[in-house]
């Protein structure tokens, strides 16, 4: 039987090259949906995220995280922040971008997660106040090669699930 959820999470993969195809705006706007419609602790909800479509924002997000210079050339990006306060920001702002990369994978829009907190220059740039931290800033745009074909570079199943108690037999009947 068919599962799109799971096909999806399946093939997609992180995608750090991009074609210079434009996204759609409805697209664009199903990703941020995505994000809205998450599910967070207590229904919080303690996030907000910043769309960044212009070039000279994009290359100016690229020069800011270390870990993600391809930024520079995505269709757009999404700054995730998350309320400093909030006990549960990191896991209710992991969802909601776990939510975005697999509805943008599922319109053919390749995506990643760049960066891990510590992201002040982008903050500041993006003038977001100080009570939040931005978690990343995902890149979306059209993957420019065809990756991966469904293979993904995983540990092996019966490595990481154990059946009843911890490194117990992993036989699913
Ligand atoms: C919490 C987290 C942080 C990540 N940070 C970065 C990053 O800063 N730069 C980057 O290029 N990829 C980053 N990635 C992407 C991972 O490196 C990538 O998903 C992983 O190597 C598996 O590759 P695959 O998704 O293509 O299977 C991050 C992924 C996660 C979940």
């Amino acid at each position: 039987m068919s599962n799109a959820v799971f096909d999806t999470v399946r093939t997609v993969l992180a995608v750090r090259e991009f074609d210079q195809r434009p996204v759609a705006g409805d697209v664009v706007g199903r990703i941020l949906e995505a994000g809205r419609l998450s599910a967070s602790s207590m229904n919080k909800q303690p996030w907000h995220f910043v769309l960044v479509r212009e070039r000279e924002g994009l290359a100016r997000l690229g020069a800011l995280v270390r870990t993600g210079p391809y930024i520079a050339e995505a269709a757009f990006a999404v700054i995730v922040a998350y309320r400093r306060d909030s006990r549960f920001g990191v896991s209710d702002a992991s969802r909601a971008i776990q939510s975005m990369v697999l509805t943008a994978w599922g319109e053919g829009v390749g995506s990643n997660w760049a960066g891990f907190m510590g992201l002040d220059g982008v903050r500041e740039w993006a003038g977001i106040p100080e009570g939040y931290e931005v978690l990343a800033v995902l890149p979306f745009g059209y993957p420019a090669h065809q990756l991966g074909r469904g293979k993904k570079n995983r540990l092996p199943f019966g490595e990481v699930v154990s059946v009843e108690r911890y490194r117990a037999s992993a036989e699913l009947s």
